[in-house]
């Protein structure tokens, strides 16, 4: 028995910043938003929405493309770094709306490669606990921890959560491989210091930018090794939507067409732990990637932490 993606869904908060709002809160201007990031908007959450509602949508959607129901659930793991409440986590929340009962329910915190990380304790709890279908949800609400005055952080960022279901399948493929890491070391270049004098996301962009275009490279390298497959087999390589400058210098360094690697972080901004599942149910819903296609998704960001994997649709 594999591990099979079963369905996916998303939820992007209904509120829209454009590159112009922002620029009357700080200085700072379209053409230099687009230029440094090719962000244009983002959505924020609105007086009703927090993380628990907007996963709450994108999970009972890809529960329906699944075709299956929240009983049907034996685990529900939730990758974020942005939880409503510290006690209980985000998935045990989530599990009686869903209409789950009894399964095991876990947050994970990786930041942005969160739902990477989420995605590989679920393979191998199913594995270990011989678990039929699991909900792995990806997502972050990053407005809440903003400094509203940094232009330097809150252009990038952005909030929505993505969604899939698991499945314990009699096939072939399905997951193919994992690599996963983080380097401690280098939490110095994206932190919030929620409990001491200053709340907020602090970053170096530029230890971030390099880091990235070092590690994401070899990430992507080990896990298509460990699948056993070439590069050029992979239909479409889903990044962490952080920045297209970074996406443009991983396909230059790796020699995969830039269109192999699509993008909506120009309509998304970053959404954290959100980035790669939005994108996934993007691509599917969208007809862009079908059943059979070799899919690659890769995460990186703070810890300094990344994760990638290769499945088979
Ligand atoms: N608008 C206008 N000017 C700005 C803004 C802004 N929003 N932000 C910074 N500037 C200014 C700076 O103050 C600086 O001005 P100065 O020269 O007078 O001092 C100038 O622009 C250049 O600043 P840099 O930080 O050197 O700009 P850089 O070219 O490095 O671009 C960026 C910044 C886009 C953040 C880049 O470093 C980057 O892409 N880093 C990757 C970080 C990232 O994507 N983080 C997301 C979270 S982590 C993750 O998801 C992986």
């Amino acid at each position: 028995m594999k591990i099979a993606l079963a369905g996916t869904g998303s939820k992007l908060p209904s509120k829209v910043l454009t590159n112009d709002d922002l620029s009357k809160i700080v200085d700072t201007s379209d053409e230099w938003i687009s230029q440094r990031t090719g962000i244009k908007k983002r959505h924020i959450i609105g007086e009703n929405e927090n993380l628990v509602s907007l996963a709450f949508a994108a999970g009972k959607e890809a529960l329906e493309s699944a075709n299956i129901e929240g009983k049907d659930l034996g685990l529900i793991i939730v990758g974020t770094s942005t939880q409503d409440k510290r006690l209980p986590n985000t998935a045990c929340e989530l599990q009686p709306l869903l209409g789950a009962k009894d399964c095991a329910c876990m947050d994970v915190s990786s930041a942005c490669s969160g739902f990477i990380y989420a995605l590989s304790i679920a393979y191998s709890m199913m594995n270990t606990l011989d678990i039929g279908y699991a909900l792995v949800v990806g997502g972050d609400v990053l407005s809440r921890e903003m400094d509203w005055t940094d232009r330097t952080t809150c252009v990038l960022f952005g909030d929505g959560v993505g969604a899939a279901v698991l499945k314990k399948a009699d096939i072939e493929e399905g997951f193919l491989s994992f690599d996963i890491g983080a380097d401690g070391s280098k939490g110095f270049a994206l932190y919030d210091n929620s409990y001491g004098d200053d709340r907020y996301i602090r970053m170096d962009g530029q230890e971030v930018f390099k880091f990235t275009v070092r590690t994401v490279p070899h990430s992507i390298e080990q896990a298509i090794q460990k699948a056993g497959v070439h590069k050029d087999d992979i239909d479409l390589y889903l990044l962490h939507q952080a920045n297209l400058r970074i996406l443009e210098a991983v396909s230059k360094k790796l020699d995969i067409p830039l269109e192999k690697l699509p993008h909506n972080l120009e309509r998304t901004g970053n959404t954290s732990a959100g980035s790669i599942p939005l994108l996934l149910d993007e691509v599917i819903k969208k007809g862009m990637a079908k059943k059979g296609d070799l899919i690659l998704l890769c995460g990186f960001g703070a810890g300094l932490t990344w994760g990638t994997c290769v499945l088979r649709l």
